[in-house]
């Protein structure tokens, strides 16, 4: 099997790697289905080897037949093996070109899927992250049947090692309750985003990775402290597991990567996306806040939405101006300049 998989992740790499990096979903996808059955020869050495399959397996608790093991492989091969690589360590032949890396799917580890700390995602959640793609990423939104994505989601769970992740036998895929959000109406909205703001800053301190939105003033009459270096900029972290430096967003510069803001008829699932995000943080850089009061949580999601849907308006050009003044040249460079090494 791993032959004919290899050659079809060969023939693609420059075609591509150079379409995605356009930013080109459609281009890259023609590319794709026209090499996809395989011309060149699968460049030598690089990264882990492809599991092999000859059994049905039980991943997250659940038996998955060999047959459909086989099929989500050969799909993965098609259209993910290209940046994952083709034994799911996130070195495909594309990586070399991408910032942040590919996923390594061996660790199990997900930023995105919203799975309670230390927990497996749900298959709902990759199928959204999949679907969805992560904007300013590599990652695309890939427009896959259930029936297509459903094996290729079961593939990428054989990664795995034994007694890890996918493969450990007292690991379930988990998925948190949403409780629903208190703040329905327009007035409501804003109270919530008021209390929000105070929560964000005085409570749960998102400012001490993300920046402070409110000056130095507002901080003290809440009683908070404020973070003493650059205090409007995010504060980038390497992570081992993600093998990169992650940034925190600025919400007035940066998109965020896995809650489209689309508007309109989407406004309410971005809200829920959000909260889940929040409240099940993201495995490591970020930490989850689900503990706490849900009429807390929902009202900092709705100042950190608000905060989101002013970026690159009149209104969010305003308040920039408007914290540049208040926090002076201790505040920090970065909301004048561009991001950090390219991190966003
Ligand atoms: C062009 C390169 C590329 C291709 C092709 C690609 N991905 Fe990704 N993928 C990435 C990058 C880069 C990330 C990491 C983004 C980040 O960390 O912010 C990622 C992350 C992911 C994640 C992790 C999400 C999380 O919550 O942490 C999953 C799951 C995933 N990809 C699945 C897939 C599947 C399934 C396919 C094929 C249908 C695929 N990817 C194809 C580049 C790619
Ligand atoms: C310990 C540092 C830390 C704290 C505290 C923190 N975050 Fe984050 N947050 C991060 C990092 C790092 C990322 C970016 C991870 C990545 O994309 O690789 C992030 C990303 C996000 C995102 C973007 C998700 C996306 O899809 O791109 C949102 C929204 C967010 N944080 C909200 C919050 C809120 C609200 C709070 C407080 C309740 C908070 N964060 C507290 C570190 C933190």
């Amino acid at each position: 099997m791993s032959g004919r998989r290899g050659a079809a992740v060969g023939a693609t790499v420059l075609v591509a790697s150079a379409a995605v990096l356009a930013g080109s979903l459609a281009v890259a996808r023609v590319a794709l289905g026209r090499l996809g059955g395989g011309v060149a020869a699968h460049a030598e050495g690089g990264g882990a080897p492809a599991p092999e399959i000859s059994s049905d397996q039980v991943l997250g608790g659940e038996r998955v037949p060999a047959a459909r093991l086989e099929r989500g492989g050969a799909l993965y091969d098609r259209y993910c093996a290209i940046c994952h690589g083709e034994g799911g360590d996130g070195m495909g032949p594309s990586a070399p070109f991408l910032w942040p890396p590919p996923r390594d799917f061996r660790a199990a580890q997900f930023k995105f899927t919203g799975a309670p700390e230390g927990e497996l995602p749900h298959d709902d959640e990759l199928a959204r992250v999949v679907r969805r793609g992560l904007a300013g990423t590599g990652m695309q939104p890939w427009d896959l049947p259930d029936q297509e994505l459903g094996p290729i989601l079961d593939y990428i769970k054989t990664f795995s090692p034994p007694e890890r992740g996918f493969r450990d036998p007292y690991r379930k895929p988990a998925r948190a309750e949403i409780p629903p959000d208190p703040y329905r109406d327009q007035a409501a909205r804003q109270r919530a985003r008021d209390e929000g703001e105070r929560l964000y800053h005085a409570v749960f301190q998102c400012n001490s990775c993300h920046p402070s939105y409110v000056g130095p003033e507002a901080l003290a009459g809440w009683g908070a402290a404020e973070r003493p270096v650059a205090p409007l900029d995010p504060v980038p972290k390497w992570s081992a597991t993600y093998r990169s430096v992650l940034l925190p967003p600025d919400f007035l510069r940066h998109e965020l990567r896995s809650i489209a803001t689309g508007g309109g008829a989407r406004l309410d699932h971005d809200l829920v996306d959000l909260y889940r995000l929040v409240a099940n943080g993201m495995n490591g850089p970020m930490p989850g806040y689900g503990h706490l009061d849900p009429a807390q949580v929902w009202a900092v999601v709705h100042y950190t939405k608000w905060l989101a849907d002013q970026r690159g308006s009149e209104e969010g050009r305003a308040l920039r101006r408007r914290l540049e003044d208040a926090w002076g040249a201790g505040g920090g460079g970065a909301l004048r300049g561009r991001s950090p090494a390219g991190t966003r």
